[in-house]
């Protein structure tokens, strides 16, 4: 009997993997990329794109594990959610947006990167002088005291 529901079980698991989310995402124009628009230096280019463009960018790089349902779903529903509020892959939509003005203040509280997707990507995980560097960055390019008109509407997004 035991055995019967281990094999059953274990047959989900097998055909639910044949179920993944979809990951696809609008071919990238690089001119409409943050970084470039806001000419970024390089060392900030990494860390904004080690630490944030996995969710908040077109240009998601996906781990091993991202392909095993079910934590699949939920991967791409935080990569969706992030992308909804701050594209940085789409710049010319969110510059001056209200999401867009918080980044700095996230990341130096500590609400971004989240902490469980730090802890499995070394590449999320900042030193000290790092996140001082980034949040400095972050504020003065689109913090609330920065540059930056044309507002982001949630209104025109498109739920897709
Ligand atoms: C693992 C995915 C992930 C990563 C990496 C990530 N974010 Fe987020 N971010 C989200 C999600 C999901 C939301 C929307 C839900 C929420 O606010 O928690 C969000 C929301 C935000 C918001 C809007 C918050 C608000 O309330 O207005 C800002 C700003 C932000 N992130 C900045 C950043 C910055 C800056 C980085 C890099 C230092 C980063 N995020 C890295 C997933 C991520």
């Amino acid at each position: 009997m035991i055995k019967r529901i281990l094999l059953a079980l274990l047959a989900i698991t097998l055909v639910a993997q044949f179920f993944q989310p979809d990951r696809s995402a609008p071919a990238i124009d690089p001119s409409k990329d943050m970084l470039a628009m806001t000419n970024a230096p390089a060392d900030i280019q990494a860390l904004v794109v080690g630490a944030c463009y996995d969710c908040h960018s077109d240009r998601t790089e996906y781990p091993f594990w991202a392909y095993v349902t079910p934590i699949n779903f939920i991967i791409q529903r935080h990569i969706d959610e992030g992308r909804e509020e701050l594209n940085y892959s789409r710049w010319d939509l969110f510059v001056g947006s209200e999401h867009a003005a918080k980044s700095g203040e996230e990341l130096a509280e500590g609400e971004m990167p989240p902490a469980n997707y730090a802890r499995m990507h070394g590449h999320a995980q900042l030193s000290g002088a790092q996140k001082d560097q980034l949040i400095a960055w972050l504020n003065a390019t689109m913090g609330e005291a920065g540059h930056g008109e044309a507002g982001h509407d949630e209104s025109d997004e498109d739920d897709d």
